[in-house]
């Protein structure tokens, strides 16, 4: 009785309502009521994003292609499963096996994983050459098979230092001028030079193969206490910096009463932030602590659930959900009894959090459809305007080969006046295509907004814009600061960008504070 009163009473609401959020005013698209769906698959594709498993080939029961819209190789990708020590291929008849049954049941798979400190198997120590030779293999063999690939997992050290590895293979990136960070021309990045490899393979095959960086305990704005999450804002400051080559971002989210890896209350708001630089957000992961001897980790797991399935459906670009494993006994973590279901073998029983998850996907997406203000800091970082591009060539199976590289020009400038801002532009191209960072300078005073004006060739059109709201797709195109970018203290800079079809060339962007 109460239930339908609420239901009818969210049909009567209307499809859209303003809202006023955190001072902005925000869009929220409110879905009708439906029918309710029965499976995981269907409630989540009905909301517009998939909800997968990870499995191995021993158990591609039919239930998984009933449950599950998206699969990821628990461990039949890794490279000590298929990598050879030349950045070849072998025993891929687990993944193909997984890939296959994928096709015949129209799910989309994550790759998992080509650039990994740990599971390295013959690829351990290896060069960047030979890591980027295995990439473009790896990535060849499944092309557009493959619609996510976990390029670069598990960058960062643990216990929220926010600093990266200093393990293989991060022991190859150098700090050439000594500012903490390896975002520089002159340093060296095995994440930038991994990801430009896995660009430059996708672009040459034409794949649809979106590629993601995933790490964990990155998934709150904070941690226990209410302390920064630094881990988190470090991944943030390299999807921000390399944003023109990375497309998603990947939360595992093995959720446990480590202080570290608790469901945090902001757990929206970091997936908000990610998602406002214009890359998919997914949580890639999941499993959430049930050890009822430590369950300190909120109200019990089909709440826990509950909620994260909540944060992620009230982001529109948080695309994608997947468990680690169908069910707590052959979990990695059985003790923990993370998952949806209990039972083996095949013969599984839905557990009260898969119910949970079930009911909150079928209530769809709320989404704020405006850019609301988070908190958790910005840095500004320099844009990459010339990477060095360091490949062998690829020792493909059957795959087209790469040709160019992309082509990245040199920044150009705007003028300069004092107490406005100025703006520069550097271009990454290819055939077809290109990804364009603007960075916005303020003069000698500080400004609380700023607009862009950049005039396109002909022919050219913007396809997706982040950090920025755009005027326009083509000719003389507006950029606009969004509401957390507007102020930028004398001298300071922050950075937007914009990607496009056709060419390019000969922007001259022209910048004007408010
Ligand atoms: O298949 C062999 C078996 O033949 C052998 O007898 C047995 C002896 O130990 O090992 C079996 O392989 C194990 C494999 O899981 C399959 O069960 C490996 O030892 C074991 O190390 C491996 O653990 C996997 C772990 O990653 C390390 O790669 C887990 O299944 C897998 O769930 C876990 O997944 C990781 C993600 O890749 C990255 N994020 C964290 C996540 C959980 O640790």
């Amino acid at each position: 009785m109460f239930r339908q009163r609420k239901k009818a009473t969210r049909i009567a609401v209307s499809v859209a309502a303003l809202v006023l959020v955190g001072g902005a005013v925000a869009v929220r698209s409110i879905g009708p009521a439906a029918a309710a769906e029965t499976t995981l698959r269907a409630a989540a594709a009905k909301a517009g994003l998939f909800f997968g498993v990870a499995a191995s080939p021993n158990r591609l029961y039919s239930m998984v292609s009933q449950e599950f819209g998206q699969l990821t190789p628990e461990n039949d990708m890794k490279p000590d499963r298929i990598a050879t020590s030349s950045g070849g291929l072998q025993n891929t008849s687990g993944a193909d096996q997984l890939v296959n049954f994928a096709q015949t049941n129209n799910m989309l798979v994550r790759g998992h994983t080509l650039v990994w400190h740990s599971q390295a198997g013959a690829l351990q120590g290896a060069s960047q050459s030979t890591l980027n030779t295995f990439i473009g293999n790896a990535i060849n063999r499944w092309g557009s098979k493959i619609a996510y690939w976990d390029v670069v997992n598990e960058a960062l050290e643990d216990n929220n230092t926010g600093r990266r590895r200093n393990q293989w293979p991060h022991t190859m990136n150098r700090d050439a001028n000594g500012d903490g960070d390896y975002f520089d021309s002159g340093d060296t990045d095995v994440i930038r030079d991994s990801f430009i490899r896995a660009k430059q393979v996708v672009q040459a095959g034409g794949y649809n193969t979106k590629l993601c960086i995933n790490d964990y305990d990155v998934e709150g704005l904070t941690v226990a206490g209410g302390t920064p999450n630094r881990k988190a804002n470090a991944l943030y400051d390299i999807v921000r910096n390399y944003r023109q080559y990375i497309d998603c971002v990947g939360f595992q989210s093995h959720f446990n009463d480590n202080p570290n890896s608790i469901i945090s209350s902001d757990l929206q708001a970091n997936i908000q932030r990610f998602a406002d630089l214009g890359v998919e957000v997914h949580i890639t992961e999941l499993d959430i602590d049930d050890d009822l001897s430590n369950n300190d980790i909120g109200s019990g797991q089909a709440e826990n659930y509950r909620k994260v399935v909540r944060a992620c459906l009230n982001v529109a670009k948080c695309t994608g959900i997947t468990v680690w494993g169908i069910s707590d006994s052959e979990s990695w973590r059985s003790s923990e009894r993370g998952l949806l279901f209990t039972g083996s073998n095949g013969s599984y029983q839905k557990k009260a959090a898969y119910t949970a998850v079930l009911d909150e996907l079928n209530k769809g997406r709320n989404v704020t459809t405006s850019s609301v203000p988070t908190s958790g800091p910005v840095t500004s970082r320099p844009v990459i305007t010339s990477a060095p591009v360091t490949t062998s060539a690829p020792v493909t199976t059957s795959a087209p080969v790469t040709t160019s590289a992309p082509v990245t020009s040199a920044p150009v400038t705007s003028s300069n006046p004092t107490g406005g801002c100025s703006a520069t532009v550097a271009v990454n191209a290819w055939t077809g295509g290109y990804v364009v960072s603007v960075r916005v300078t303020a003069g000698n005073a500080t400004i609380n907004g700023w607009n862009v004006r950049l005039t396109l060739p002909s022919g050219s059109t913007v396809t997706n814009t982040w950090s920025a709201t755009a005027s326009g797709t083509t000719g003389t195109v507006q950029f606009n600061n969004v509401s957390y970018n507007a102020q930028v203290n004398a001298g300071q800079t922050t950075e937007f960008g914009f990607q496009g079809t056709g060419t390019a060339t000969g922007l001259n962007p022209v910048c004007t504070a408010s």
